[in-house]
C-alpha cells in the first residue's frame, strides 16, 4: 500500500511544470544516464554491442511518448524507420520496442496503424522484431488492436505487452491467446499513474494477477516475455520451466538497463535468454521519472546528485 502510494505521488510530482523544467535542465546530472544509454542512437547500439558480448540480448528502445500532432508521429516514426536501416547493417540481434502513441495513437488509430505498418513491414525486411509497449489506460484498446491488425497481415514479427496492474489485463490475456495461439507477449506489473477504477491499488494483487497471468501463458503454446526484477516471481518461473523442461522457444527474462545487473548475470549464468530493456534518446523524462517512482532508493540517488 505505501509502495502504490509513493509510486502515484511521485508520478503525480513529476507532472507538475517547474519540476519537469528543473529535472529536464538538470539531465545526466542527476544520474539519468543510470537508466538511459545515451542521447543519441550510436551510444544506445554501443550499449547493446556491450550487452550482447556478455551474452545478453537488446531491446532498442528511443525514447519519446504521448505524440499529440500527425507532424510529430509521423517524424517519430521516420526516426524508428532510420534505426531499423542502421540496424540493418548491424551484426546484432534486431530487436526494436516502439510506443503506439509515437506512432500517432494519440492522433487517431488510422495514422497509428499506417505508421505501425511501415514500421512492421521495414523491420521484416531487416529482419527485426517490433514489440508494441503498452502505455496508460486510454490506449489499451488501441494497442491491442494494432496488434492484432498487424498480425492478420502477416507481420509474425510484431509483439505486444500486458500490464499485470490493470483489472481488465487477464480478460484481454486470455481473448490474445485465443486469437493468436502463438503468441508472443510480455507481461510487466505496469508503470504508469493509474485510478483504482482500472488498476488494482494493492500491490499483492498485482504480483498475484503477474503470476496468474504468466502462469496462463506457460500453459498454453504461446511465448511469455517475463519482464520483471522481482526475484520471487523470477524463482517461480525458472521452477516451472525447468519442471516442464520448456526452452527459449517460450519464454525469456527481459530487464531493463541499469537495473539490478547482479540479477541479470546470474539469470544469464543459470543458462537462460535474458535481453535488457535500453532506451535511448533526448526526451528520457518521462521514462526517467517512471524508473524513480519504482523505488524509494533511486529518488535519493537524484538528491545526492542535486547536493553532490
Ligand atoms: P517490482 O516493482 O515489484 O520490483 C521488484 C524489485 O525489483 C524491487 O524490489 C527492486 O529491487 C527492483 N526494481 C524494480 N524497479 C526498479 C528500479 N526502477 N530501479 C531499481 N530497482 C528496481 N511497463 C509498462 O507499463 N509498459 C511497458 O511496455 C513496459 N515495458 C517494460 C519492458 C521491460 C523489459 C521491463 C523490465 C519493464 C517494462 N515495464 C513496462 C515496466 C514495468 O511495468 C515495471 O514498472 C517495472 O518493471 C518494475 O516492476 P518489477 O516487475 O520489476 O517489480
Amino acid at each position: 500500500m505505501i509502495q502504490s502510494i509513493y509510486r502515484r505521488g511521485v508520478l503525480g510530482v513529476a507532472g507538475v511544470g517547474p519540476v519537469a523544467g528543473f529535472i529536464k535542465r538538470q539531465g545526466f546530472k542527476l544520474g539519468v544516464g543510470r537508466f538511459v544509454a545515451g542521447e543519441d542512437l550510436p551510444q544506445a547500439l554501443e550499449a547493446i554491442r556491450a550487452l550482447e558480448r556478455q551474452g545478453f540480448g537488446g531491446i532498442l528502445d528511443l525514447l519519446g511518448e504521448f505524440v499529440e500532432t500527425r507532424e510529430g508521429a509521423n517524424a517519430i516514426t521516420e526516426e524508428i524507420l532510420a534505426t531499423l536501416d542502421r540496424l540493418s547493417v548491424e551484426p546484432l540481434d534486431k530487436y526494436m520496442s516502439v510506443k503506439p502513441t509515437q506512432l500517432g495513437l494519440a492522433v487517431g488509430a488510422e495514422l497509428a496503424l499506417q505508421n505501425a505498418r511501415r514500421v512492421a513491414r521495414r523491420a521484416q525486411e531487416v529482419g527485426a522484431h517490433i514489440c508494441l509497449d503498452m502505455e496508460n489506460s486510454p490506449y489499451v484498446d488501441g494497442t491491442l488492436d494494432l496488434y492484432r491488425a498487424l498480425w492478420s497481415e502477416g507481420f509474425t514479427n510484431v509483439s505486444t505487452v500486458l500490464q499485470s496492474y490493470l483489472r481488465r489485463s487477464m480478460d484481454d490475456l486470455k481473448a490474445l491467446l485465443a486469437f493468436n495461439p502463438a503468441l508472443t507477449v510480455r507481461i510487466v506489473k505496469g508503470a504508469y499513474r493509474e485510478g483504482p477504477q482500472v488498476a488494482f491499488p494493492n500491490k499483492a494483487d498485482v504480483d498475484a494477477n503477474y503470476r496468474a497471468m504468466v502462469g496462463l501463458v506457460l500453459d498454453s503454446q504461446a511465448h511469455v516475455n517475463v519482464a520483471s526484477h522481482d526475484e520471487a516471481i523470477i524463482r517461480e518461473v525458472e521452477a516451472t520451466v525447468r519442471e516442464r523442461g520448456l526452452g527459449p522457444d517460450r519464454y525469456e527474462f527481459q530487464l531493463l538497463y541499469g537495473v539490478r545487473l547482479s540479477l541479470q548475470r546470474a539469470l544469464r549464468d543459470r543458462g537462460h535468454t535474458v535481453r535488457i530493456y535500453v532506451p535511448y534518446g533526448e526526451d528520457w523524462y518521462g521514462y526517467f521519472t517512471r524508473r524513480l517512482a519504482e523505488r524509494p532508493a533511486n529518488l535519493l540517488f537524484v538528491v545526492r546528485g542535486l547536493f553532490g
